[in-house]
């Protein structure tokens, strides 16, 4: 394993489009412990495979106190979402900024699992709007392109 480089605004591989992962082999498992141990290291609750250089269809998350809960989607694709929560959100790739954005209350995502198994989330609360976020950077989104009010460090 090794902690890869996080990459920050303003890179401009933050603003391409991923590419879906065709085989989910060894050298795929390898970066998503990766991403893993460097959103843990970096105290962040999600991360994208670009947040990392690396243009494929992949997030991780943790949302759990423990940190102990992560979650991997490969290829992930939305196929319902319904309502909407506002939430103040910060990212990996832009530090000492946060910003509030309206996310969907409830997304249902589907994708592969880290063995390459079919997988459907059920996702609310927190774990949507994070959800949401990660999948924004597989398109080359960031939550700044949808913000309306932004915070900097220091600022509640
Ligand atoms: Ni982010």
């Amino acid at each position: 394993m090794a902690i890869r480089k996080i990459r920050l605004v303003p890179d401009d591989i933050l603003r391409k489009k991923s590419r879906p992962v065709e085989v989910v082999d060894e050298r795929v498992q390898e970066l998503i412990e990766d991403m893993l141990e460097g959103m843990y290291k970096a105290e962040g609750i999600g991360m994208a495979a670009v947040q990392v250089g690396v243009l494929k269809r992949i997030v991780v998350m943790d949302i759990s106190d423990e940190r102990n809960q992560p979650i991997v989607m490969i290829n992930p694709e939305v196929t319902h979402s319904e309502g909407s929560q506002v939430h103040r959100e910060a990212c990996l790739s832009i530090p000492d900024l946060s910003g509030t954005v309206e996310r969907p209350a409830l997304v249902v995502v589907k994708g592969l699992d880290r063995n390459g198994k079919p997988q459907e989330l059920r996702c609310d609360g927190d774990l949507a709007v994070v959800m949401c976020h990660e999948l924004d950077h597989l398109d080359g989104i960031l939550y700044t392109d949808i913000a309306t009010e932004f915070f900097g460090p220091d600022e509640d």
